[in-house]
């Protein structure tokens, strides 16, 4: 992403802003593992997105209107001792030079320095919830402001910032479409190559490995979320991630992983059987999800609202669970009755971006809202028939599938980003052991 998109965002956040306001945007703590270990650095994805700045311990400060510069960073000083053992950093000249910083201070001095940028303010955008020590000192530093209970310091309202950078994170840029592309199609890479590696016999953390190491090699240093690496009845645990069984010739093995590029989300599911031959039950249940997969995707266009997606999937599940003998009764009141939430129990897709369940309001005045050019969401039927469901037909029992892209709004429809990724039974069936 180049300098200048992080820079149209930030001047289209002032704009909405108006002068006289204040925006404070800190970025993810670092965060223990164990002992001195820490996790891998993930910077917080509003923070990243106005800034490109990628460190930790950095706050973004924005001051539409203010004379010696609107955008100030608070980040960590060169310290070439400190950089000797964990890594280079950019300092102060480098939040300026390369990130468009027009004023940026040390970290460590945001205690004097920020609540001067605090006062006469009318209006303060703050995110707060998100990091609980952060809310502290920002509560600690207005009570500075004021200097007691009688005065207002000049500060006026407090605004949450989400809603703002929210709905800008919504609409993708054309080089957001490009990064996304990019995570899409590593991650269609990814699930080919671990259906080509499968055997029965393999462990589900031996396909993890599969998935990263495609991820990794073409420059996606990190999942965007735990993999999923379902066999057989593990795939009706919606959120599996314990990727430590054996898998079984004649189950199904369901892959729900995605690729995380430029701090970009793919997320893909694919199930497949473990042998490379769907049996008869599973041919059934795999014919049905697809086709509720394809219906949900074709009713992606401008002027369609986030329900009509889900309700064009659900009216393809019930019909099949029907025909299946999983539920009882006609289409239309198993429908609204809602019987197919015991096989069905998840929505039919979220935004994505920056973060998987990506931001953005799904409801607007209480309506689902309609889509419009520039978003992605995914599209993930899915049917899971435990195998302790007594009432279920047998034969159907611990079946778990979905089946998941990513599909980009566009004016005159939609584009599937992830089709790469292969799908039908046929190809499937081609593909699996193959390699
Ligand atoms: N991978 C998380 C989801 O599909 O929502
Ligand atoms: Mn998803
Ligand atoms: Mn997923």
């Amino acid at each position: 992403m180049n300098r200048r998109e992080f820079a149209k965002r930030r001047q289209r956040l002032m704009d909405m802003m108006g002068e006289g306001s204040i925006a404070i945007v800190p970025t993810a703590p670092v965060r223990p593992r164990n002992r001195d270990v820490d996790f891998p650095y993930r910077p917080d994805s509003n923070f990243y997105y106005l800034t490109g700045f990628g460190e930790p311990e950095a706050v973004a400060v924005f001051t539409p209107g203010r004379e010696q510069g609107e955008f100030v960073m608070f980040c960590r000083e060169r310290d070439p001792r400190a950089e000797q053992w964990h890594g280079s950093r950019l300092g102060l000249e480098g939040a300026c030079e390369r990130h468009g910083a027009d004023d940026a201070f040390p970290i460590s001095d945001i205690d004097d320095i920020l609540p001067g940028l605090l006062e006469n303010k009318t209006r303060v955008y703050y995110a707060m919830g998100h990091f609980k020590e952060f809310d502290q000192r920002m509560l600690a530093w207005v009570t500075r402001v004021r200097g007691g209970s009688r005065s207002s310091g000049g500060l006026g309202e407090f605004v949450m910032l989400d809603h703002l950078v929210h709905e800008m994170r919504l609409f993708k840029s054309k080089a957001e479409i490009g990064v996304m592309s990019k995570a899409a199609e590593v991650s269609a890479a990814a699930h080919e190559r671990a259906m080509r590696i499968c055997r029965p016999g393999m462990s589900e953390y031996q396909i993890e490995a599969e998935l990263l190491y495609e991820f990794t090699r073409a420059g996606c240093r990190s999942a965007a979320y735990p993999s999923i690496v379902a066999g057989g009845a593990n795939a009706c645990t919606l959120h599996y991630t314990d990727n430590s069984d054996r898998l079984r010739d004649r189950d199904l093995l369901l892959i729900d992983a995605g690729a995380e590029h430029d701090y970009y989300a793919a997320d893909i599911t694919r199930t497949f059987p473990v042998n490379g031959r769907f049996s008869g039950a599973q041919r059934d249940v795999y014919s049905v999800v697809l086709a509720a997969q394809e219906a949900a995707i074709d009713t992606v266009a401008p002027g369609r609202t986030f329900d009509d997606v889900h309700m064009a999937a659900v009216r393809v599940l019930v019909e099949g669970l029907v025909e299946l003998g999983a539920i009882k009764g006609g289409v239309k009141r198993a429908t609204e009755k809602e019987r197919y939430k015991r096989f069905y129990m998840h929505r039919t897709g979220h935004w994505l971006g920056m973060d998987v369940h990506d931001v953005g309001d799904y409801r607007i005045d209480d309506q689902s809202r309609m889509l419009e050019a520039g978003m992605v969401m995914t599209v993930e039927p899915g049917l899971y028939i435990s195998p302790d469901d007594e009432k279920a037909p047998k034969k159907l029992r611990g079946i778990g599938i979905r089946i998941e892209d990513d599909v980009l709004v566009t004016k005159s429809g939609h584009e599937v980003l992830t089709s790469a990724a292969p799908k039908s039974i046929d190809d499937i069936e081609s593909i699996v052991g193959s390699g």
